[in-house]
């Protein structure tokens, strides 16, 4: 039976040929690691290192390649950002649309650290309106955490009304770009992004295993550690206080994701810089029929993708409920009987679904037989087709008539 793969937002696949190449010729024929040896193939390692801070700087909008340090997952990178910047009695004001990533630390926090935590709500197309927002930052807010996108509805958020939000209130910004990073232009200097954190192996199209956090400058100097170990430098101390981005980087690199990263941000920069328009990106028509197709579809009802004038940026991503049916038990037909690769379930967001389109609210609420278990998310990503769409879109004729 053929393959039609569309969970590209857990993570994409096919992966960039050119990254996978690449990884694979750097561990087959050097296979060294970075910042430790300086014989000649732990150069060659530093250097795709060096080009991975670069072609990724670039891709963010950072002037400086230093600010980014190399993460194993968004979910790492996030984590870093989160214990490096905050501290007992800080408020964090986030918001319902993040990604347990985001969500689970930082209530491990208030726990742990002290930290006060505030969630903005957001509205059923997974939008957080910046006044209601605007309305939980205090003086004491320390930090405001918003996913650029989210995983569920796909909706992107207004990242200039946050940025304008925390320096207004004098607070750090940390965006959460794991569903953007490949697909939208995003730019840290010009949106005044204090830290960007995001998974390599989602729209970047790099190997499993990478993510990476961007942090600005000032910032350095005083972040904490995440972990401790083996840096490469200073090594004949048991004091730990190593400066960034070591202080992120501890243990070997994931030289494989490095090197793929590196040709990956490359690769989505050229992309981007072709079609710079959220509305010209190649990604776009076969998502777009995808939605047409759901829309026409009896028997369904679509989570948060509101239409026409006013209707928000989104990423190739789209939540559907399906009538009369446990969404886990269609995505189990759709995999056995046609080979269509759909994820269902909460997608690690466990707020988000509160909001979400009144259908959700119905089930949720108890007035269906069957019980809320989630949403059947599809997400194309950047090898999609549009046959491959026409296909989808017959198997849910076939089984829904
Ligand atoms: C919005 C968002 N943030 C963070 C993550 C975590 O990324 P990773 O799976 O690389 O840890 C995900 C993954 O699904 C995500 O969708």
């Amino acid at each position: 039976m053929r393959r039609v793969y569309l969970d590209n937002a857990a993570t994409s696949w096919p992966k960039s040929s050119a990254a996978c190449e690449a990884a694979m010729a750097f561990v087959r024929d050097c296979g060294a690691t970075a910042g430790r040896g300086v014989y000649t193939s732990g150069q060659v390692a530093d250097r795709w290192l060096s080009n991975a801070r670069r072609n990724l700087a670039r891709l963010i909008g950072a002037n400086n390649p230093q600010g980014l340090a190399i993460c194993c997952s968004g979910t790492h990178a996030l984590n870093a950002a989160l214990h490096g910047v905050l501290h007992p009695g800080d408020r964090v004001v986030t918001t319902a649309i993040e990604h347990n990533s985001v969500l689970r630390p930082l209530n491990r926090l208030v726990e742990q650290l002290g930290i006060e935590l505030v969630i903005a709500p957001c509205d059923a197309w997974g939008i957080v309106d910046i006044e209601q927002a605007a309305a939980l930052v205090d003086s004491r807010t320390a930090l405001l955490v918003v996913g650029h996108a989210s995983n569920v509805t796909g909706a992107v958020q207004d990242l200039k009304r946050w940025s304008q939000l925390a320096s207004q209130a004098s607070a750090r910004l940390l965006v959460d770009a794991s569903q953007t990073l490949g697909y939208l232009p995003i730019s840290v200097e010009r949106d005044g992004i204090d830290m960007l954190a995001a998974a390599g192996h989602k729209g970047l199209r790099a190997m499993p295993g990478t993510g990476f956090l961007y942090a600005s400058p000032d910032l350095h100097v005083a972040f904490q550690p995440l972990m401790s170990g083996g840096t490469g430098l200073q090594s004949e101390t048991l004091d730990a206080g190593v400066t960034w981005p070591a202080c992120v980087e501890v243990g070997n690199l994931n030289m494989a994701g490095v090197v793929s990263m590196a040709v990956a941000a490359e690769e989505a920069q050229n992309q981007l810089s072709r079609s710079p328009e959220p509305t010209s990106q190649p990604w776009l028509p076969p998502f777009q029929r995808l939605l047409e197709g759901l829309r026409g579809q009896v028997g369904l009802s679509i989570a948060g993708h509101p239409t026409g004038a006013g209707a928000p940026v989104h990423v190739p991503l789209v939540s559907v409920l399906v009538d009369d049916w446990d969404v886990h038990d269609f995505a189990a037909v759709l995999d056995t009987h046609f080979g269509i690769e759909a994820r269902a379930g909460w997608h690690c967001a466990a707020l988000v679904h509160q909001s979400l389109s009144p259908g959700v609210g119905d089930r949720s609420g108890g007035t269906s037989q069957l019980g809320y278990s989630g949403t059947l998310r599809l997400s194309t990503g950047h090898s999609t087709s549009i046959e491959e769409i026409e296909y989808t879109l017959d198997a849910f004729r076939q089984i829904l008539g």
